[in-house]
């Protein structure tokens, strides 16, 4: 009897934090976000305002050249032009409306979106600060966060808070968090300095690396939440350990779970979009500006070796009454953070090219690869996913996805086997090539997106195209091996 009391009471204390819970839910079972605690929702940003203003990167750079340097042509300081963003946001504010898209600025140009600079698409009369997307001053103002009190009670959406300095007697003063203890004349004259231990973690990037729907709450993008499920957040290994360091840091990390020493930290931020470096080339060099041509390079080479170091294949026979009757081509995520892919899985492409061909040299099977326009055939194994609307049909576009109806990322340290079908009798050698390739998006999906860039981005003045060219794939691991070779 007693027992039975107890358990009752241990069920009533279940259910209830459930039923407060279901509360919060507006109508639809959707969450309501509190527009007085976060008035630049969907955008959940937040500004602690005073009189201190944001400072543009160019003026950071004279006392932090190295930073400025190694920032400059990096994902973070295109997040704003990028002419692949401004093409989907573009689209999104003709679609969804610009109260809606306010979502997509609070992450790739945060300080302007507070500041109330953003009004639309495009670039026309924007100031140094607006155009410098993920700059300086928007990373060293953040605070805080509030990634808990977030409708979900997670990092989300730029659950950030952004406090570029504080009111003095004398008027505004700015100041700068940072990772270390303060030291005397840190900032000299122009800032003053502030430990904080958020630079040294994950939930830094959280506030941005982690996209939900603005009103179905679908993950659009959850490279956090798959970081942090997986082993390296469980063995301290953070979001800056793999990306503010060299390639060979980064294996480190990767492979013996070490933190990299404090001077190997680089602004590099740099991940898997060489296509946006390749761009960058393109303009730095249409423009005379042989400087940023080098940077925007070597960031390309960069992300090409991080994708290269990746992942693994193993490729195996498997038979059936005696014969061969499948290969299985097993595809390891050796050393990404997260989910490989990651982040618009729905839109990057990872896929296994194969051939495999007889003794004589003859093709018996082939499958993945790219034609002459840049597209792939039909039967193609990718590993991303596909979105789809309310309706159940494929959508691409993030204000229209509202479920996946294929998700096959792999995990952190995790792999996924893929099975294909080929005959053949026992101990007929077999030839198998088999290569992991990685590009940006489909070249439709690319073509759609760079030809509704907003009227004041000339793609020919700006990169020297005309059209869009078949996109560059890189082969992220190459393998040939012979099986079936004899009892
Ligand atoms: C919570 C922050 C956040 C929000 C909100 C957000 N993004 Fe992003 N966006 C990112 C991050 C981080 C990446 C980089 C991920 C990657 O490289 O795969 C990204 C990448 C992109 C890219 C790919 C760019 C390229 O060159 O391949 C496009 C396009 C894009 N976002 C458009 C949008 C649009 C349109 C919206 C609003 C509907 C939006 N984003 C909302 C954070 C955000
Ligand atoms: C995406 C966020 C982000 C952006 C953008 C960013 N930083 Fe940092 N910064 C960090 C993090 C994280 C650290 C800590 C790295 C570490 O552990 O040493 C850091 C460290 C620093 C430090 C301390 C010394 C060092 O290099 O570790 C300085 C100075 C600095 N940043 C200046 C800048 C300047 C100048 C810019 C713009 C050109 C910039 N940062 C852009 C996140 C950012
Ligand atoms: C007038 C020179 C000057 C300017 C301009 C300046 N800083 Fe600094 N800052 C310093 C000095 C000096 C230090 C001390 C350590 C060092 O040299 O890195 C410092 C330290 C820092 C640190 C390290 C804080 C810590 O201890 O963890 C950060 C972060 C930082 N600055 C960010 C910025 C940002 C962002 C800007 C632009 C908004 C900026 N600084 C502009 C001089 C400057
Ligand atoms: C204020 C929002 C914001 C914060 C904070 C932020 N990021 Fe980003 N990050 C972005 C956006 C937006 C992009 C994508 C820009 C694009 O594709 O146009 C991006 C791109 C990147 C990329 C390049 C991805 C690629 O496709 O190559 C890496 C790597 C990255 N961020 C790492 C980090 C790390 C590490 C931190 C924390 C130290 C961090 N970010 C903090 C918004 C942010
Ligand atoms: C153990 C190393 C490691 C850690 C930790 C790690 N990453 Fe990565 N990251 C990689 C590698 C390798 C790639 C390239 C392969 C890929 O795209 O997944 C990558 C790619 C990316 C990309 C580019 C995706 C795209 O579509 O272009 C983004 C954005 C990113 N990481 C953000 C993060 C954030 C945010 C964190 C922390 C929550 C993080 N990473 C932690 C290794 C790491």
């Amino acid at each position: 009897m007693k027992k039975k009391m107890k358990i009752a009471a241990i069920v009533g204390s279940i259910i209830l934090p459930f039923a407060l819970v279901t509360h919060a839910f507006a109508e639809g079972g959707r969450m309501e976000v509190d527009k007085d605690f976060y008035p630049y929702a969907p955008s959940l940003v937040k500004w602690n305002k005073t009189g201190a203003d944001f400072t543009p990167p160019e003026t950071c750079a004279e006392c932090h050249p190295q930073q400025y340097e190694e920032w400059m042509g990096s994902m973070h300081s295109l997040a704003f032009q990028d002419p692949v963003y401004q093409g989907e946001l573009n689209m999104a504010i003709k679609k969804a409306g610009h109260e809606i898209a306010k979502q997509c600025e609070g992450c790739h140009t945060p300080a302007a979106v507070v500041k109330g600079e953003i009004k639309g698409a495009g670039l026309t009369g924007l100031s140094p600060l607006a155009m410098a997307g993920v700059s300086c001053d928007v990373c060293h103002s953040i605070t805080d966060h509030t990634h808990w009190q977030t409708p979900y009670h997670q990092p989300e959406n730029g659950s950030m808070i952004l406090s570029p300095g504080k009111d003095g007697e004398d008027g505004p003063i700015l100041t700068k968090n940072g990772p270390f203890p303060v030291e005397e004349g840190c900032g000299e004259d122009f800032h003053e300095c502030v430990q904080n231990p958020l630079f040294l973690q994950s939930e830094l990037c959280a506030s941005c690396h982690q996209v939900f729907h603005y009103e179905t709450h679908t993950p659009l993008e959850a490279t956090y939440m798959e970081w942090k499920n997986g082993p390296y957040a469980a063995k301290g290994i953070e979001c800056q350990d793999c990306h503010m360091v060299e390639i060979d840091a980064f294996k480190r990390s990767a492979d013996e779970f070490i933190r990299p020493k404090r001077d190997e930290y680089h602004h590099y931020f740099n991940g898997a979009n060489f296509l946006l470096y390749y761009l960058t080339e393109l303009a730095a060099k249409k423009s005379g500006n042989d400087e940023l041509a080098v940077n925007a390079h070597n960031k390309f080479e960069m992300a090409v070796a991080r994708l290269q170091a990746a992942a693994d294949l193993e490729v195996s026979p498997i038979y059936r009454n005696d014969k061969l009757a499948e290969i299985k081509v097993r595809v390891k995520n050796m050393r990404a953070g997260h989910n490989l892919p990651t982040s618009l899985t729905n839109i990057r492409q990872m896929w296994l090219e194969i051939t495999a061909k007889d003794k004589d040299g003859k093709v018996i099977m082939t499958t993945g690869t790219v034609d002459a326009k840049g597209n792939l055939p039909p039967d193609v194994r990718l590993l991303n996913s596909d979105g789809q609307n309310d309706g159940f049909h494929f959508a691409l576009d993030p204000w229209e996805i509202q479920s996946f109806a294929r998700h096959e990322t792999i995990p952190p340290k995790g792999y996924k086997d893929v099975h294909y079908g080929l005959a053949a009798e026992k101990g007929q050698p077999i030839t198998i090539d088999v290569m992991l390739r990685y590009r940006q998006a489909e070249q439709k999906v690319a073509e759609k997106l760079l030809s509704v860039v907003p009227d004041d981005i000339h793609l020919n003045e700006i990169y020297g195209i005309t059209e869009v060219p078949v996109l560059p794939v890189i082969d992220m691991v190459k393998k040939s091996v012979t099986i079936n070779k004899g009892s």
